[in-house]
C-alpha cells in the first residue's frame, strides 16, 4: 500500500498520474446504492459488516477510482459516547438527547471504543475484499462538527446554540471538546490498528467559526487527535469547509494533507502552505451537474494548473451531492485517469 498513487501523493512523493477519489462516493447517488438502502436502515448498513463493505466496495467496483473511504458516518462517535443517533430520510441526523447542560456533558462516555468494534470488523472485510488493490481510507468528524450535531440535536443552518455554548459558556464547551477529541483519537486509532491505510478528518462546518474561535474551538483539538495518531505510513488527511481561509492554521495541527474547499486557486493555496503537506481538491462538485464538455474543461484546468506538482491528490471541495448523475461521476474519473502528464 506503501507504492499506491494515494499514499505517495499523500507524502507528497512523485506518482506516474495525481490518484482520483471523492467524498461522499460510497452514498446516494449510485443506484446500486438504494438497491441496498431501500432493505435497510443507514445505521443497520454501517453497523453490519458485510453490508458496509458492500457499500464502500460499490465505487471501486463501478467507477475505477484510486481509494476506498469506509461506509460509516462521522456521527457514530458521538452515539458511542452516548447519544441516542437516528437517521431520517429526508431530514437527516437526529440526536433526541441533545448536549446543552453541564450535566448533560458529564454524562458523555469517554471509555466507549468497544462499542465502535463493528468498524474495526467491517474494515477486516473490507481489506479481504480489497486484496490490496487500493487503500483504505478511515475517517472520523472534528470536535467542532460533532459537537455542533451533539449540541443542535442534528444539522443546523446557522449553528446558533453551538456559537452560544462556545461564547458564553467557553468552559463547558471546552470540556464537550475535550471529551469528544479523546475519543476521536481512540477511535482513529482502533481503525488504523484494524487495518485502514490513510485517515480523513471532517470538520464540515469549521467555516462557520470567526478565525480566533477557530482557532481555539477547533483547530486546537485536531492538533490534538493529530499528535495522538499510530500515523507510521498512515497519512492523515485534514478536511474543513472554510480550508481556502483556514489552511495555513490547519498546516499547523501537521496533518499530511490538507483537502482544500473550492473558494481558491488550488496551486496558490499550496504555494502557501509549508513543504511537505499535500493538497487534495478541489473541484466545485457542482461542476458535474454540467454537460461533460463542461466537466472535462475544468477538470484539464485543475490538472494544467497543478502539472509538474507532486502531492496533489484530485477531489471535490466538499461531497458528491445524492442527485449528481452517476454517469458524469463515471465520466469524470475516466477523464482524470486519461489525462496525459
Ligand atoms: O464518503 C463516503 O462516501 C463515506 C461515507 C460517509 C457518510 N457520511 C455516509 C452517509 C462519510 C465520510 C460521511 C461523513 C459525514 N456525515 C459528514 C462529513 C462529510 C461532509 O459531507 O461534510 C457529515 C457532516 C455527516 C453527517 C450526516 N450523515 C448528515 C448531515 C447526513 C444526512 C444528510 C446528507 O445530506 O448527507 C448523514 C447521512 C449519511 N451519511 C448518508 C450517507 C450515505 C445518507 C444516508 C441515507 O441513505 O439516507
Amino acid at each position: 500500500m506503501r507504492d499506491s498513487l494515494l499514499i505517495k501523493a499523500a507524502f507528497s512523493e512523485k506518482t506516474e498520474r495525481p490518484p482520483v477519489w471523492m467524498m461522499r462516493q460510497a452514498g446516494r447517488f449510485m443506484p446500486q446504492y438504494w438497491e441496498i438502502k431501500n432493505k435497510y436502515s443507514f445505521l443497520e448498513m454501517c453497523k453490519t459488516p458485510e453490508l458496509a463493505a458492500d457499500v464502500t466496495m460499490l465505487p471501486v467496483d463501478l467507477l475505477g477510482i484510486d481509494a476506498a473511504i469506509l461506509f460509516s458516518d462521522i456521527l457514530v462517535t458521538g452515539e458511542a459516547m452516548g447519544g441516542d443517533l437516528s437517521f431520517t430520510q429526508n431530514i437527516g441526523p437526529k440526536f433526541a438527547n441533545p448536549v446543552r447542560t453541564q450535566k448533560d456533558i458529564d454524562n458523555l462516555n469517554t471509555d466507549c471504543i468497544s462499542e465502535l468494534q463493528y468498524v474495526a470488523d467491517a474494515i477486516k472485510v473490507i481489506q479481504q475484499r480489497l486484496k490490496g488493490s487500493i487503500p483504505l481510507i478511515g475517517f472520523a468528524g472534528a470536535p467542532f462538527t460533532v459537537m455542533s450535531y451533539l449540541v443542535e440535536g442534528g444539522s443546523s443552518k446557522d449553528f446558533k446554540l453551538t456559537k452560544l455554548m462556545l461564547h458564553n459558556e467557553p468552559e463547558m464547551a471546552h470540556q464537550l471538546l475535550s471529551k469528544i477529541a479523546t475519543v476521536t483519537a481512540d477511535y482513529l486509532n482502533l481503525q488504523i490498528a484494524a487495518g485502514v491505510n490513510a485517515v480523513q478528518i471532517f470538520d464540515s462546518w469549521a467555516q462557520a467559526l470567526a478565525w480566533d474561535d477557530y482557532k481555539e474551538f477547533s483547530h486546537r483539538y485536531i492538533a490534538e487527535i493529530i499528535s495522538k495518531l499510530n500515523r507510521k505510513d498512515i497519512p492523515v488527511i485534514s478536511f474543513c469547509k472554510g480550508s481556502s481561509v483556514f489552511a495555513p492554521l490547519m498546516a499547523e495541527a501537521k496533518p499530511d494533507v490538507i483537502s482544500i474547499d473550492w473558494n481558491v486557486d488550488l496551486l496558490d493555496i499550496k504555494k502557501r502552505l509549508p513543504q511537505g503537506i499535500a493538497v487534495q481538491g478541489n473541484l466545485d462538485p457542482h461542476i458535474l451537474y454540467a454537460d461533460k464538455k463542461v466537466i472535462k474543461e475544468r477538470i484539464y484546468r485543475l490538472f494544467d494548473r497543478m502539472k509538474g506538482e507532486n502531492g496533489f491528490i484530485f477531489n471535490l471541495g466538499h461531497g458528491i451531492m445524492p442527485d449528481i448523475p452517476f454517469d458524469n461521476v463515471k465520466y469524470a474519473v475516466e477523464v482524470i485517469k486519461e489525462y496525459k502528464y
